[in-house]
């Protein structure tokens, strides 16, 4: 499918819907394209097999720079035909360790003349135990990395939130390729306190000496990274980065959705709370990356993410230093071709 047809014909079609009826209709086709018949022809379609992309980073080969985002699939159902679309990374999640229901309904909103969407869906989830029995055996052959995107439950108090995490790394660790600390996400109370330096540091201390001990009975590296906001401040940026290099963490994904509302002031929709992401969030996260690689002295690889929705802001994130990149947003604005556009048309 062209960038021209999804737009136009098959775009004003699910936009009828709800964002998260169009969500798990999505998600019932990702189901699909992952079992015949429908596997080979998604795969013929969108996959990739051409292994000139292939790139290592954290020292994990993975096939092409492009991932796709946590939060599409958080309870990590529809990795079979997610992979067949061309990811050469999925992150799954995010993960809590108890299952919970999220934020009420509606919960998630378009902002389409600004190609965004608003989101405060809270961590919705099936819980560690039952994501564990939907994802690939540990040591299946897989054509793709496997992350695994992890955060507290909301009844879990912040002084707790270090006990949430290790289970989780402890769960997780036989079967990700690379775990992913989400400190981040503005929908769950307090969750970006834990990015100020007393709170990361204590956690990252508990997170990483559980994640060294597995790696040790597992007789594996398990690269660590944390996720962090767009919204905070350069002191508060500089702190979380001396922690994270003081501790030891393997890289950082660059970014989580911002509660600002710079360039959708005017949309209605803006009023909603929640985080905001795609397309005016792209400059803003691009800043992020600079930053991060500038201030780490490029000691600390980025996963870029944040409005990519075409090759020209995919490579906007590369050139300011990102080593990979993710999409989520532009994917429902501009269709699953996007993935494969991106995976031969950036460099
Ligand atoms: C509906 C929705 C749900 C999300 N859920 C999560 C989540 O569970 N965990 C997380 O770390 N990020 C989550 N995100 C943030 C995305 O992973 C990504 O960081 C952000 O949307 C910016 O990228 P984008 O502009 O390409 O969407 C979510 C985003 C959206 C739109």
């Amino acid at each position: 499918m062209s960038s021209w047809g999804y737009r136009h014909l098959i775009r004003p079609l699910l936009f009828q819907f709800q964002p998260e009826t169009m969500h798990t209709a999505a998600m019932t086709l990702s189901r699909m394209a992952g079992r015949p018949p429908l596997n080979w022809l998604t795969r013929s379609l969108f996959g990739t097999h051409d292994t000139k992309h292939a790139v290592t980073v954290f020292r994990l080969t993975f096939p092409n720079r492009i991932g796709l985002a946590a939060g599409f699939d958080k309870d990590g159902t529809a990795w079979r035909g997610l992979a067949n679309l061309g990811f050469g990374h999925l992150e799954i999640g995010t993960v809590t360790p108890r299952p919970q229901s999220g934020n009420p309904k509606p919960r998630n909103f378009r902002l389409p003349i600004q190609n965004a969407l608003i989101n405060r869906m809270g961590f919705p989830g099936v819980g560690a135990e039952a994501v564990l029995k939907n994802l690939p055996a540990p040591g299946a052959p897989r054509k793709f990395v496997l992350g695994i995107n992890i955060g507290k439950n909301k009844t879990t108090p912040l002084e707790a939130a270090a006990d949430d995490y290790t289970s989780l790394v402890k769960s997780f660790a036989p079967v990700a390729d690379y775990l992913a600390v989400n400190i981040s996400s503005p929908n769950t109370e307090g969750l970006r306190r834990l990015q100020g330096r007393n709170f990361l540091d204590e956690l990252l201390r508990a997170i990483i000496s559980t994640r060294d001990a597995e790696s040790v009975r597992l007789n594996r590296r398990l690269p660590l990274l944390v996720k962090l906001a767009p919204d905070l401040t350069d002191a508060e940026l500089d702190d979380a980065l001396s922690v994270m290099l003081d501790r030891g963490v393997d890289g950082v994904i660059a970014t989580n959705t911002t509660i600002g509302r710079a360039g959708v002031e005017n949309d209605p929709g803006s009023n909603e709370t929640g985080g905001l992401s795609g397309r005016p969030l792209r400059e803003h996260a691009t800043r992020m990356i600079e930053k991060i690689v500038a201030r780490s002295q490029e000691r600390l690889p980025v996963i870029g993410v944040g409005g990519i929705d075409s090759v020209e802001s995919a490579q906007e994130k590369l050139d300011a230093g990102a080593a990979l990149i993710q999409v989520y947003t532009g994917l429902i604005y501009q269709g699953p071709g996007l993935i494969k556009r991106l995976v031969s048309g950036v460099n």
